[in-house]
């Protein structure tokens, strides 16, 4: 009797690190934005899971991918799929690239550093945002993979003019101007929460903080969370607490137009990405002077409430422009049949953002790569469950093909 019990009964070995633990208990990415949420004060899960006004276009962006159909092929030899491409001349093992994020350090205190070593280790692009809380440098001491530096557009334009220099230097290869943000979204959970950046630790926010531990001790521990690429530069390094709102609106160039795009091409010395196109005829005029690639974006909807989901804008934009821009989409993406369903509309890659967002939160750079593989190994199963060894034999259902 106590032998066949025994049989039956296999004691798991304990796991003792809590972010082991964490991520073994997730399913999907979902499962990890619930971690975060547990694990980040209100206010910085508000910032980071938010998007604009009544945040229909964030909702939309996801709710696209769930309209798209694939019709399975049955016996087909799929023992090997092969999901690699080429984006800017370079080879990538998945149609993957980790998005620029502000403030990252407010998700976990490695911040950046974590992401730029995830997307390394997994062979995947990583764009570090001007408002990242590591520097140019600090990223390239630790990434040899592949480097964007996503660029706002100071009224400053020597400031500018110097980061893409630095990028540069510190091999960067390709800068990606954002274009949707000549004022911010308002984001109204910030707004009504009195979110800053950097975070305030003031009455309303000490609760959250001693309910928070664990990223409490690290925001006082680490050094102080700031704009570390443009740090240095009065009164706009992220060292005093600021509305972003405000922020934006001081310290961006609203009359940032195309006549600045060739201004860029020539600084950047390196392929040039406008991220935040939300129209055919924009991609239409990118490709017309020559911009390299674009990302159909509206910044996950915390930009333009209102704006189409960029995977909506997909067969349109390929019809006009075909091959001759590479066209990349991101917003709503939370799995590796949506990064299937994007590429096989025409886009050359996805990006993700949030998703790595949770994973950090939830487990650092562990996190990270958890969401990462949760991806491609996604990808992989939607090729082998679809008959399809490449994604271009996936086999669009009529609806979506358009
Ligand atoms: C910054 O780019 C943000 O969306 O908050």
């Amino acid at each position: 009797m106590l032998r066949s019990v025994r049989s039956l009964v296999r004691f798991a070995r304990p796991e003792w690190r809590g972010s082991r633990r964490r991520l073994a208990r997730c399913g999907n990415i979902d499962d990890l934005r619930r971690i975060a949420q547990r694990r980040l004060p209100a206010g910085v899960f508000d910032y980071i899971d938010g998007a604009a006004e009544d945040e229909r276009t964030m909702a939309e962006n996801a709710a696209a991918y769930g309209r798209v159909r694939i019709e399975p092929r049955i016996l087909v030899d799929v023992a090997k799929v092969d999901a690699s491409t080429t984006l800017l001349g370079r080879r990538m093992p998945y149609p993957l690239a980790l998005a620029p994020t502000g403030f990252t350090r407010i998700a976990h205190w490695e911040g950046e550093l974590a992401v730029a070593r995830a997307a390394a280790k997994a062979g995947l692009p990583y764009a570090l945002s001007t408002l990242g809380t590591r520097s140019i440098e600090e990223l390239a001491a630790v990434s040899d993979g592949d480097k964007w530096f996503q660029l706002y557009v100071w009224r400053d334009r020597g400031l500018a003019k110097e980061l893409m220099a630095r990028a540069r230097e510190a091999g960067f290869t390709c800068i990606m101007p954002t274009v949707d943000t000549a004022v911010l979204g308002r984001r109204e959970r910030d707004v009504r929460r009195g979110f800053t950046l950097p975070p305030k630790i003031g009455p309303s926010t000490l609760v959250d903080g001693i309910r928070h531990p664990a990223w409490t001790w690290n925001l006082v521990r680490r050094e102080p969370i700031t704009f570390s690429s443009v740090a240095g530069h009065v009164g706009i390094d992220g060292s005093t607490a600021v509305a972003l709102s405000t922020y934006v609106a001081t310290q961006f160039d609203p009359s940032f137009s195309w006549r600045d795009i060739e201004w860029v091409r020539s600084e950047a010395g390196m392929p040039v990405m406008l991220k935040g196109v939300q129209s055919a005829a924009d991609v239409r005029t990118a490709a017309s002077i020559g911009v390299d690639a674009v990302v159909l974006s509206n910044h996950g909807g915390r930009q333009f409430e209102g704006a189409p989901a960029p995977l909506d804008l997909l067969p349109e934009v390929m019809d006009s422009v075909g091959e001759s821009i590479e066209v990349l989409v991101d917003g709503g993406v939370r799995r590796g049949s949506d990064v299937v369903k994007a590429v096989r509309l025409g886009a050359r890659a996805v990006l993700i953002g949030r998703p790595y967002l949770y994973g950090l939160a939830a487990a650092g750079e562990e996190g990270v790569s958890w969401v990462i593989s949760h991806l491609t190994s996604g990808i992989d199963r939607t090729l082998r469950l679809t008959g399809a060894p490449a994604i271009a034999d996936v086999v669009l259902h009529r609806d979506a093909a358009r």
